[in-house]
């Protein structure tokens, strides 16, 4: 006879909550939308459409309110016109206008540096040739406050095992574009553009570590980071770079924008840690967007049980 094993049985099941298959092409966002929507989040726009192809705001739908540890989703509006994106500006209400009409088409992603199979994906690659799942994840910036997104993409993993990386790679490098044209505040001579991030190889490896190609059933707006951008929800958002052009497998720690301007500030690691103060912002509680009051913050941002492992014997005070 044979046994019918759900996939929640075979996955934590908080992990298999947080994760959905949702297949998108508008085609089939028509079709998810009507039979998520008695328990999908209905939530306006104040967003700007520079996307084209994006799904008209009524249709918008997520297929649950909450993230696994029953943290309401921030709305679609805080998330799309509260952001961090210094190529257009430092005010965090000012992105979102700044980016408008930011044209993301063509778009090609370029990986390389130390594997056997390098390659350039185009954005249509990318949102066709891995299956994009809805991701609900926290967004904890190290300012100190935190959002419940639901993202759209798959595991980074994914690409990396297609490029094939050499027994010499150690570290996974990204980039955001450069072009000042594009990006007027990559004229400000603070920082040493591009916007460079970068994780160690088992860490880009872990299946929480998410390239990002939408949000809320959406193709990424510019203020996130469109039309591609990591998410990696146990450390601070700085981490998640937005609108990657380049993923290179390196040898040695890529230095990060901000370690090189505020090494003392910015460390590598950068996982979310109560117990270690930002030198400007203690770290042992955070402000959801849209809620009164602060909340405890949670070691590795809640995810400790996915990603503990990977810094097993290492002191996180040492290794920022
Ligand atoms: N990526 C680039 N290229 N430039 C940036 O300024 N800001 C980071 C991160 N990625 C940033 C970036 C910071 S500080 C945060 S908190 C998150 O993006 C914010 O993402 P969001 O605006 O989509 O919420």
């Amino acid at each position: 006879m044979a046994i019918k094993i759900s996939s929640s049985e075979i996955t934590p099941e908080h992990v298999y909550l947080s994760r959905r298959k949702f297949m998108i092409g508008i085609g089939a966002l028509a079709t998810s939308a009507a039979v998520l929507s008695a328990c999908g989040n209905q939530v306006g726009s104040t967003a700007s459409s520079a996307n084209s192809n994006e799904a008209a705001p009524e249709d918008i739908k997520v297929s649950t309110n909450t993230d696994e540890l029953g943290d309401e989703l921030t709305s679609f509006s805080a998330v799309t016109s509260y952001n961090n994106f210094y190529e257009f500006t430092t005010s965090k209400e000012g992105v979102a206008g700044m980016a408008e009409g930011f044209s993301t088409s063509p778009w090609e992603v370029e990986v390389g540096g130390l594997v056997n199979n390098p390659k350039t994906f185009s954005i249509d690659d990318l949102r066709t040739k891995f299956d994009q799942e809805e991701r609900i994840y926290r967004l904890r910036c190290v300012e100190g406050w935190s959002m419940v997104i639901p993202w759209m993409g798959f595991s980074l993993s994914e690409i990396l095992e297609e490029v094939e990386p050499t027994s010499q790679a150690k570290y996974v490098r990204f980039e955001t574009l450069y072009d000042p044209d594009r990006l007027p505040g990559q004229s400000s001579r603070w920082y040493d553009w591009p916007y460079v991030e970068g994780l160690r190889l088992d860490e880009a490896m872990n299946p929480l570590a998410t390239m990002a190609t939408g949000l809320y059933g959406k193709h990424l707006l510019p203020q996130n980071g469109a039309p591609f951008r990591l998410v990696v929800p146990w450390k601070y958002g700085f981490k998640s770079i937005k609108s990657i052009v380049k993923i290179e497998l390196v040898d040695t720690m890529p230095v990060s924008l901000w370690m090189d301007a505020a090494p003392n500030e910015y460390g590598f690691y950068a996982n979310v840690n109560p117990e270690v103060p930002h030198p400007r912002w203690s770290q042992a509680t955070e402000r959801r967007i849209g809620e009164f009051g602060r909340r405890d913050t949670l070691p590795f941002n809640g995810y400790g049980e996915e990603v503990a492992y990977l810094y097993d014997g290492m002191d996180l005070r040492e290794n920022f």
